[in-house]
């Protein structure tokens, strides 16, 4: 059998899936909650790099990792081995209660990263709607105003904090009841849909009207607004990037009127698209950021990371048992050396190989309307018809599955469009690989048209 650590490229050697991965999807339909949203039958066995191995010893191209999550790829041993040293000497102490060293060491290096004109300080959670979930009541606690902005089409978690802020899919929300009040959404500034004929660099600027002239006069009053709240590319929404203007005339308007500028990076950051952070793009300096994802290689961690002068709250006012836990904190400190040891630059490097080579599939492709992104980052959307831009979420679904059976994994984003966010460690033969297995999947759907 061919092992993860043998191959760095696919190898499909049955019909998916294979009788081991079939016996774990029905143990897994007995005891497992039924509102997982499984979009094909993946059964991960084990993983090294870009490569995940089914229990049948079928290997597959990760270009989804774990949700934009294994940032180093799977195992990576500078990660496997931080994690093992730091187990055997200290699993858990509760930062909330006690101190240990490895909490301000991850935050001095998350601080690192920051703007330089302002001191942050880090406060460590669990997951991205904790981090959602601390920011909301960290913006509320400083500014004493309640009232927050989000966009559409954006997602911030699933706690009904986070909820409340996310608005991506009905379904994430339905049934769940009333969220928290005084929250608006606006448009997301969505160059390939944009209104208005705005262009990708200009697209958003009837929304930042829009806040100014329409929500700030007519719902709420700037003075009441604790926070707006943004992805700077959407992730689940679609990958889609805001134009850098658009971030730059968000900090202006919050700088304006006191309101906490909050940039979610739980899917975009840490390298993924070239540089630390996508707002870094922009050049603009947040109030609060976000993390989570790709910061641990896999280990669960979040942080939200604030100007100082802005994380200024009384002992007790916030808290965690596991946040900051020193196993994940060594696996975060070990994913950092590898990010700012070249895997970002990697990230700009093989991002930008791709998108010289699939940019004109829109050219070779009826389906796909539009390619966009940054670094390793990567959105195609699909279209019934290029000239209505009508929405082709089952087309979408069907080169989804394609090419999980030619052995490449990818994940759906968005109503038609589909996400490439490997690892930050693919190499260019991995890239073209990846590359002709979705056209060979794209092309199979427009054969059966
Ligand atoms: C931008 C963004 N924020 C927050 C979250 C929530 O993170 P978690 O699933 O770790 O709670 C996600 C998850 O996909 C996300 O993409």
């Amino acid at each position: 059998m061919i092992t993860a650590t043998e191959t760095k490229f696919p190898q499909i050697k049955m019909a998916l899936p294979g009788p081991k991965a079939q016996q774990v999807i029905e143990y897994d339909a007995k005891f497992i909650s039924p509102s997982l949203s499984r979009d094909y039958p993946l059964v991960a066995h084990r993983g090294h790099g870009a490569i995940v191995e089914d229990p049948d010893g079928n290997a597959f191209l990760d270009f989804a990792a774990g949700i934009a999550v294994c940032s180093t790829g799977h195992c990576h041993p500078h990660v496997v081995q931080a994690i093992q040293k730091q187990a055997a000497e200290l699993i858990h102490i509760a930062g909330t209660d006690f101190y240990h060293q490895h909490m301000p060491q991850l935050a001095e290096r998350l601080v690192a990263t920051m703007p330089k004109s302002h001191h942050y300080k880090v406060f460590f959670g669990n997951s991205g709607t904790e981090a959602v979930e601390g920011a909301i009541k960290l913006a509320r606690y400083h500014t004493r105003r309640d009232k927050l902005i989000a966009f559409y089409g954006c997602f911030h978690g699933r706690t009904l904090g986070s909820l409340s802020l996310t608005a991506s899919k009905n379904t994430q929300r339905k049934y769940f009841g009333a969220l928290l009040g005084g929250v608006e959404h606006i448009p997301y500034p969505y160059a390939y849909r944009c209104a208005l004929g705005h262009t990708k660099e200009t697209c958003g600027a009837e929304i930042i009207e829009l806040l100014e002239q329409q929500i700030f006069k007519r719902l709420f009053a700037p003075e009441e607004v604790a926070a707006i709240i943004v992805e700077p590319i959407q992730g689940e929404g679609g990958f889609i990037p805001a134009p850098n203007f658009f971030l730059q005339e968000l900090q202006r308007l919050c700088n304006k009127h006191g309101i906490m500028l909050i940039l979610d990076e739980v899917q975009a950051g840490i390298g993924r698209t070239g540089k630390m952070w996508a707002y870094d793009h922009a050049g603009i300096t947040p109030d609060i950021v976000l993390t989570a994802k790709g910061i641990a290689s896999g280990m669960p961690i979040s942080a939200f990371i604030a100007k100082e002068s802005v994380m200024q709250w009384k002992p007790g006012s916030h808290g965690s048992t596991y946040g900051g836990n020193p196993v994940c904190i060594a696996s975060a400190l070990a994913t950092l050396d590898l990010i700012e040891g070249g895997l970002m630059a990697n990230a700009q490097k093989v991002g930008g190989y791709i998108f010289s080579k699939i940019n004109d599939w829109p050219k070779r492709f009826k389906i796909v309307g539009d390619v966009r992104g940054k670094g390793l980052m990567i959105g195609v959307e699909f279209v019934r018809d290029q000239r209505t831009k009508e929405k082709a979420p089952d087309l979408r679904d069907k080169v989804v599955l394609n090419a999980f059976h030619k052995g490449l994994l990818t994940l759906g984003s968005g109503e038609n469009s589909i996400r490439m966010s490997p690892p930050l460690i693919i190499d260019e033969e991995q890239a073209d690989c990846g590359i002709r297995l979705m056209e060979e999947s794209i092309r199979d759907v427009e054969k059966t048209l």
